[in-house]
């Protein structure tokens, strides 16, 4: 029985979703932790591609158990659609086999009108979110006005609660903001009908996933987004609002630290981030231009182009640090093909020291130039290549390198989103 953290060791998009649905073959029970549908998490399946936004993964392998932990927050209209969708294309969604925590928070309409009313306002500094009331929900619930599906599902509390709240953010919609109120006849009838549908889901998964630990079973715990958006390690202020490093594994699925056994961090070869935010070592120009289109970089929720930069192994060395990776993932090597060049970042200069630490301030990180090593590229696709002794030596030179860098082995190497590009650098089996 092994229990495994699978996180974003980056900016998110690092094709997490993808390694998730490899490494479900192999667990009992996927588990995501944190976040909404800010997420998307993208899978190919016999050359079809699935985009989840809440839904675990592992919903795509038979036989696995889907869980939606206490911190992840839930827009129900998005998650029913998710669902519907999953079914048409023929996979098994249902009571069984999703089970959705009845701690975790709803998102409510007001907050996608705060979210984007928000960020309008900011104008240039604005944070870049995905309009999604990420931000709005996760505030809410520290502040103790926030809805949560146990709320949902209970007419009577969904009501009363719904009244307080509903009064108060309408106050702050309309004064602060300056936008239009939402009526509560209209949020409680449509909402109170997704509680109705969601019902038959919803249970205490703490309770659950402690219950199959004790019987033996294997937990991978999902993460979204990325550790260097991570509310409290992130770029601060330009993150998310949710714990998407590995801790967040366990507040977020009410399972305690003591039952993880292995930190899989997944890394692209090269570095992107979407949204504002310092990002040292990004690309500008044509090379950027040119890795955002051989990786198809456009994001999976809202299409907005990514910013690509080059691996950045300070930021890596930090993530492997608050998160204690204990192995990685490199995804998208492959999209390096072609490149004359390929660079690591190995230090930052600021204000003519180097420095090797990443920085908390995004002042100072903003500020930062980086310092990087080089070596050649390699010419030939990496489609069709099996083990990673047939990877053209410059590859290999670059995966050493960044096990050098970062001070962390490399297990898994991605070559390309559907499940056969893939290779091992030992055993796959936990
Ligand atoms: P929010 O999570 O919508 O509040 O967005 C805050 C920041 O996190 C913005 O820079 C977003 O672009 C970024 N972000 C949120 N979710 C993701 C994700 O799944 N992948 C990459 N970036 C994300």
């Amino acid at each position: 029985m092994t229990n495994i953290v699978v996180v974003g060791a980056q900016w998110g998009d690092e094709g997490k979703g993808r390694i998730v649905d490899l490494l479900a073959e192999k667990v009992d029970i996927v588990a995501r932790y944190q976040g909404g549908n800010n997420a998307g998490h993208t899978i190919v399946v016999d050359g079809e591609t699935v985009v989840l936004h809440h839904i675990p993964s592992g919903i795509l392998r038979e036989k696995r158990l889907s869980v939606i932990g206490n911190g992840v927050v839930i827009d129900p209209k998005v998650l029913l659609g998710e669902i519907d969708k999953l079914r048409s294309s023929g996979y098994r969604v249902d009571e069984e086999n999703l089970k959705i925590s009845d701690r975790s928070h709803i998102i409510m309409p007001y907050h996608k009108e705060i979210d984007i009313g928000r960020e309008e306002r900011m104008g240039a500094n604005k944070i870049g979110t995905t309009g999604r009331g990420i931000g709005p929900v996760y505030e809410d619930k520290a502040a103790r006005r926030g809805i949560k599906l146990s709320d949902l599902i209970d007419p009577e509390t969904f009501s009363a609660r719904l009244q307080t709240v509903l009064e108060e953010r309408n106050l702050y919609l309309t004064r602060v903001l300056e936008r239009e109120p939402l009526h509560f006849e209209t949020v409680y009838e449509e909402y109170i009908d997704y509680g109705e549908q969601l019902r038959g889901f919803v249970s205490d998964t703490s309770k659950l996933l402690n219950d199959f630990i004790a019987d033996g079973k294997s937990i991978l715990f999902e993460g979204a987004q990325g550790a260097l958006l991570d509310v409290d390690f992130g770029t601060y202020p330009y993150v998310t609002s949710s714990s998407a490093g590995s801790g967040g594994a366990c507040t977020g699925t009410g399972v305690s630290p003591t039952k993880i056994d292995r930190i899989l961090g997944v890394a692209k070869a090269y570095s992107t981030r979407v949204g504002e935010g310092p990002f040292p070592s990004e690309i500008h120009g044509d090379l950027g231009t040119k890795l955002r289109d051989q990786g198809g970089e456009f994001g999976s929720t809202t299409g907005r182009p990514r910013r690509c930069g080059w691996f950045d192994a300070v930021a890596l060395r930090y993530s492997a640090r608050i998160n204690g990776i204990s192995e990685l993932a490199i995804t998208k090597l492959d999209v390096l093909s072609g490149l004359d060049t390929i660079k690591i970042c190995v230090g930052y200069n600021y204000e003519g020291k180097v420095i090797t630490e990443f920085p908390s301030s995004a002042q100072v990180l903003q500020n930062c130039k980086p310092v990087y090593q080089e070596i050649d590229g390699w010419k030939e696709n990496l489609s069709n290549v099996k083990t990673i002794l047939d990877l053209p030596p410059s590859a290999r030179a670059l995966l050493n390198m960044i096990e050098e860098t970062t001070g962390v082995p490399i297990w898994i190497v991605s070559l390309g989103p559907s499940r056969e590009k893939v290779l091992y650098t030992r055993d796959f089996s936990l």
